[in-house]
C-alpha cells in the first residue's frame, strides 16, 4: 500500500555540497532523525572526516560518503553510478552544493562555474536519479535556491558570461535557475508521488565566497559577522526534508520554513522551458566540450 503519512528515520537521503555549511548541518540533522545519510562533496579526506562526525554526533553508524567534482559531468556521473551501486532506493535528494566565484572560472567541460555547479549539477543529478527517486516514492527533491534569485535575469544569450561576467550576475543567474528548474521538474513528476521544492536558507555565515581572494574573500568574513549561524541556515533545508505536513507539496519557494511566491521571473514557463531544453543540451558529453557562450 503507497505511504500516506511521512518519517525520514530510516530513509535515504543524499545531500551534495555536505562537507561544510547548510549541506553539513542538514546532513548531520536527517543522521539525528534516524536517516541514512549519504554526503557528496569533492574532498574524499574532508566527506570522510565529516562522515565521521556525523557518525559520532548522531550515533548513526548508517552515514557514508562518496566524493565528487559536481562541476563537471563526469564528475556527476560518477556520483551518480557510485549511489546507484550502493542503493536500490533514494528518497530525498537534496541539492545544495554551490559557490560565487569573483573571478570568471571554466570547468572540465568548458562551462562557466557558476552556472556549471550551481545549476547544471542540480540539473543532472537529479535526472540522473529521477528513475530511483520515482520507484521509491513517496520521495522529496529539495533544491536550495537563495533569495539572491529575485534580482537574477537569465542571459540565455550568454548564460555562460562569455561577453560580460559579473559573479553577482551569475550567481542570482544561477540561482534563478534553481528555482525555474524547480518549477519545470515539479510539473514533470505530477503523479508520481515525488515532490520538488526550492528554498531560500537565509544569509549564512559559512564557507560561501571565501573560496574567493580579493575583496569577496576579505568582504564577506566581515560580513558573516552579521549572518545567521549554519545550525539556523538549514532548517528549511530540514523541513522540506522531513516535514509530514507538506507531503505533496510540489513545485513551491519556501523561506524560513514557510511557503513564499518566488521572483515574477521564476514564474515564466516559457523560461522554465527554454532552461530545462538548452540544460539537456548542454548535459550531453557526446559532442566536444564548448568553449564558448551557449545562446539558446
Ligand atoms: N551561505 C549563504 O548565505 C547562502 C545564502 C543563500 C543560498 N545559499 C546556498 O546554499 C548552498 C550551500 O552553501 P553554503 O553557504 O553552505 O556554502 P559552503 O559553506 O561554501 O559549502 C559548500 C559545499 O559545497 C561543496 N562543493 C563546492 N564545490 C563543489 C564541487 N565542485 N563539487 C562538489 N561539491 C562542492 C563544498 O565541499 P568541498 O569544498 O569539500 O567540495 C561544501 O561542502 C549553496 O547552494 C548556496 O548557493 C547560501
Amino acid at each position: 500500500m503507497a505511504e500516506t503519512s511521512w518519517n525520514v528515520k530510516d530513509k535515504i537521503v543524499l545531500v551534495t555540497g555536505a562537507t561544510n555549511g547548510i549541506g553539513k548541518v542538514t546532513a548531520l540533522r536527517l543522521a539525528e532523525q534516524g536517516a541514512h545519510v549519504v554526503i557528496v562533496s569533492r574532498s574524499a579526506q574532508k566527506c570522510a572526516a565529516v562522515t565521521e562526525e556525523i557518525r559520532a554526533q548522531s550515533g548513526d553508524a548508517g552515514v557514508e560518503w562518496i566524493a565528487a567534482d559536481l562541476s563537471s559531468l563526469a564528475g556527476i556521473e560518477e556520483a551518480a553510478a557510485e549511489f546507484r551501486a550502493r542503493h536500490q532506493q533514494l528518497h530525498v535528494l537534496i541539492n545544495n552544493a554551490g559557490g560565487v566565484f569573483a573571478r570568471r572560472l571554466v570547468t572540465a567541460d568548458g562551462y562557466e562555474m557558476t552556472f556549471a555547479l550551481n545549476h547544471l549539477s542540480y540539473f543532472r543529478l537529479t535526472e540522473l536519479l529521477r528513475d530511483l527517486l520515482v520507484a521509491s516514492a513517496p520521495a522529496r527533491i529539495v533544491n536550495v535556491s537563495s533569495d539572491a534569485h529575485y534580482g537574477g535575469a537569465m542571459n540565455f544569450d550568454d548564460l555562460m558570461g562569455v561577453k560580460r561576467y559579473s559573479s553577482w550576475g551569475a550567481y542570482s543567474q544561477s540561482k534563478l535557475a534553481n528555482v525555474l528548474f524547480t518549477y519545470a521538474l515539479a510539473r514533470r513528476l505530477e503523479g508520481t508521488g515525488v515532490t520538488a521544492n526550492a528554498l531560500h536558507p537565509g544569509f549564512v555565515a559559512t564557507g560561501f565566497g571565501r573560496n574567493n581572494g580579493g575583496l569577496m574573500g576579505m568582504v564577506m568574513p566581515l560580513a558573516h559577522l552579521f549572518a545567521l549561524k549554519p545550525d539556523k541556515g538549514a532548517e528549511t533545508s530540514v523541513y522540506l526534508a522531513t516535514a509530514p505536513d507538506i507531503m505533496g507539496v510540489s513545485g513551491k519557494y519556501f523561506a524560513d520554513c514557510r511557503q513564499k511566491e518566488s521572483s515574477k521571473a521564476s514564474y515564466d514557463v516559457a523560461a522554465q522551458e527554454r532552461l530545462w531544453s538548452v540544460s539537456e543540451q548542454l548535459v550531453q558529453r557526446v559532442a566536444a566540450p564548448s568553449t564558448s557562450g551557449v545562446a539558446a
